[in-house]
């Protein structure tokens, strides 16, 4: 494999801007076309040297805790609109002054802190579960039976309580316009008798918007329709990953190669338990630049992680060259839910995160030592 990132440390989080930039000129062309308000959810990309280019493109960030909304204030220097399952009451205040608008996961949470409401400039919001979602995998979905997330059409009063200016849903993950069509259709059906009682709709996220082969004409069309049908209701998207898809990679590098039994492991500096959970999570198998994720090439190898894991690898890949010692592997696409969800696990080397810029100059933005780990610890 040739190395083309020598000029890389390893490992490093690579965000190329070009790829974002694309990204988000997609997106504005979307808000732009329908008037509705595009914000970036920070839960799937928080990467906050990038957030004064986002903000060129963007209407703001969507926060599910104190730290976002803190970090939305601080590197966006805007207010979040702000949802999580249930608020701390000790962080309520400042959450409350970092927010344009709050969202609350159930009647009960709303009761606890309406009061914060009276005289104020803040929207508050109620989520909706509308038990409708095409998700397949279960710990993405939001509308499995029995799920702790929104609210449901029968334990919602016909009259939304007084200070409620706004409701708001999320049911997708990774989808096209075709589902979120069908999934408007059904929170239509079950709560559009509520539409003339709020302000604001957020759609949430989920619609893959910025993948290849998104109907983006499709799209704008179901959400022109539905804004002639209710023009009072200002419209909110809030996508993480469509933000961060494809717009980068992991650089690692290839430490040892182990052989048990014919199978050949080539065991690297990163670890897909600490720095791509999804790969296990969802589980995927996420491409290798100039590999083959089947047999495709002569020379086959499993890729180990770095911590103690015994499930920490992810094979088989094929390459048309035997690996070395020192070799770079590039692992796609990993920009969104990498960086949110690292862990220190086993004390391995975080990655360090770069932008390789627009002018193609390579640009270090963060090296992580022993204080970032000890630090996480007591
Ligand atoms: C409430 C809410 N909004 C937005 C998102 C962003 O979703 P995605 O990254 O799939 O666009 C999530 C993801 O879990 C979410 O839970």
């Amino acid at each position: 494999m040739k190395n083309h990132f020598k000029y890389i440390q390893s490992p490093c989080y690579v965000l190329e801007e070009g790829k974002l930039i694309k990204n988000l000129e997609l997106l504005h062309k979307i808000r732009k076309a329908t008037g509705i308000k595009i914000i970036l959810a920070l839960k799937g990309y928080a990467m906050w040297s990038t957030f004064s280019l986002i903000k060129q493109y963007l209407d703001g960030a969507a926060a599910s805790s104190l730290n976002e909304a803190l970090l939305i204030y601080e590197e966006m220097g805007l207010k979040a609109h702000t949802y999580a399952p249930a608020f701390l009451p000790d962080e309520f205040q400042k959450i409350f002054s970092l927010s344009s608008h709050i969202t609350f996961n159930s009647i009960t949470q709303w009761k606890q802190y309406e009061h914060y409401f009276l005289n104020s400039e803040v929207k508050a919001g109620l989520r909706i579960n509308p038990e409708y979602s095409e998700i397949k995998h279960d710990i993405y979905n939001p509308a499995i039976n029995g799920s702790r997330l929104g609210i449901i059409k029968k334990h919602l009063p016909e009259k939304l309580p007084q200070g409620i200016s706004g409701l708001h849903f999320h049911v997708m993950c990774e989808q096209d316009s075709y589902v979120f069509e069908r999934v408007l259709r059904e929170v239509e059906k079950a709560f559009s008798n509520y539409f003339s009682q709020i302000e604001w709709l957020n759609l949430g996220g989920g619609q893959l918007i910025t993948h290849k082969d998104f109907n983006t004409k499709h799209l704008i069309n179901v959400l022109n329709t539905f804004k002639n049908k209710y023009p009072w209701l200002e419209l909110i998207m809030e996508p993480s990953e469509a933000i961060g898809w494809e717009t980068g990679f992991l650089k690692a590098t290839v430490l040892d190669i182990v052989e048990n039994n014919g199978i050949l492991t080539a065991i690297l500096d990163v670890s897909f338990s600490a720095h791509m959970p999804d790969t296990l999570e969802m589980p995927y198998k996420p491409s290798i630049r100039g590999a083959d994720s089947n047999n495709l090439y002569p020379y086959k190898y499993r890729m180990g992680g770095v911590t103690c894991l015994a499930g920490d690898y992810i094979g088989d890949y094929t390459f048309p060259e035997p690996l070395q010692i020192g070799d770079e592997i590039i692992f796609e696409d990993m920009i969104h839910y990498t960086m949110v969800k690292t862990t220190f696990f086993n004390g391995v080397k975080h990655p360090s995160i770069g932008i390789i810029k627009n002018d193609g100059t390579f640009q270090l933005i963060r090296k992580f030592n022993y204080l970032d780990y000890k630090n996480k610890l007591s």
